[in-house]
């Protein structure tokens, strides 16, 4: 019987993840159906049963319900333990095992696909939710010179600085704090995207002579994010396409012990 997998969500109907799983089975000859799940927002962990009592094998779990999935996992990676958030479960013999592999996802994308330097760089993250859980210790482990987050609502800037402190310096800044101050790397990282009335509030001072702005989410037109950064004299951009196609390898990997070579989707996704 071919192998379950699917993305679950809410919404999903967007997501791509079918189209990049799709083309990584079919470039490693693997025999998977992967599929889209709209999980009710009070019927995750219902619809994450329901899904496992029909056969299925692993899920991406994306917007919102990867804390959620972190704790309905019964085991969890390391890096899925110190996110606090769950993007990947595969269904093991005793459980669900959660993985995270967004971090990873990130890093690879910068670094070896867009050749960002990130060492001894100053890197700031827009946003203290859980898709920043998921980035901070990759982005520490590329030994930065800094990385500071900056939230709308500080405080909870300070909580996820104190609470990644054993693995490196993370600063916490409110959106006041980044006046006059400048970043060689800006990773947008809010939920805003879809609700950005106050977006602006971000100074437009903050990125330094060359800087990289990075939008976690993604769109087939420029985000608005990206559209603000390049109105303030940014030139080198890109949207989250990169970071998803390659924690989808890692989940791919993850899944079928197989890496799926990430080129040939990229070009499929965004045609040049
Ligand atoms: P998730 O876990 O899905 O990322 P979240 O925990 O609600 O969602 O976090 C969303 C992040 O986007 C938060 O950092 C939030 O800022 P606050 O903590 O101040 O709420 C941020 N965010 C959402 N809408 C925003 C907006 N319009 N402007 C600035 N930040 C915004």
């Amino acid at each position: 019987m071919t192998d379950r997998y699917a993305v679950i969500g809410n919404p999903v109907a967007h997501s791509k993840s079918p189209l990049i799983q799709a083309a990584f089975a079919r470039v490693t000859a693997q025999d998977l159906v992967y599929e889209r799940i709209l999980a009710p927002l009070d019927g995750f962990a219902r619809t994450v049963a329901a899904f496992a009592a029909e056969g299925g094998m692993g899920l991406n779990v994306t917007v919102p319900f990867k804390v959620q999935a972190h704790a309905l996992a019964r085991t969890l990676t390391e890096r899925a333990r110190v996110a606090g958030a769950v993007n990947t479960l595969r269904r093991d013999a005793d459980g669900w095992l959660g993985d995270n592999t967004d971090g990873v996802g990130l890093v690879r994308d910068l670094r070896d696909n867009l050749g960002v330097a990130l060492a001894d760089r100053h890197i700031l993250i827009l946003g203290a939710g859980g898709a920043t859980r998921g980035i901070v210790v990759p982005l520490l482990e590329a030994r930065p010179r800094t990385l500071t987050i900056a939230n709308r609502t500080v405080d909870k800037a300070v909580m996820l600085a104190a609470e990644f402190a054993a693995h490196g310096e993370v600063r916490a800044a409110s959106t006041a704090a980044l006046e006059g101050r400048r970043f060689d790397v800006v990773i947008h990282a809010t939920s805003g995207g879809v609700r950005n009335e106050d977006r602006h509030a971000w100074p437009s001072t903050l990125f330094a002579r060359d800087a990289f702005a990075y939008d976690l989410s993604y769109a087939d037109v420029p985000t608005e994010f990206l559209r603000w950064a390049h109105g303030h004299g940014v030139v080198r951009s890109a949207d989250g396409l990169g970071m998803l196609i390659e924690q989808a390898a890692e989940s791919f990997f993850m899944w079928r012990g197989v890496r799926p070579d990430t080129r040939a989707v990229f070009g499929l996704l965004r045609p040049a």
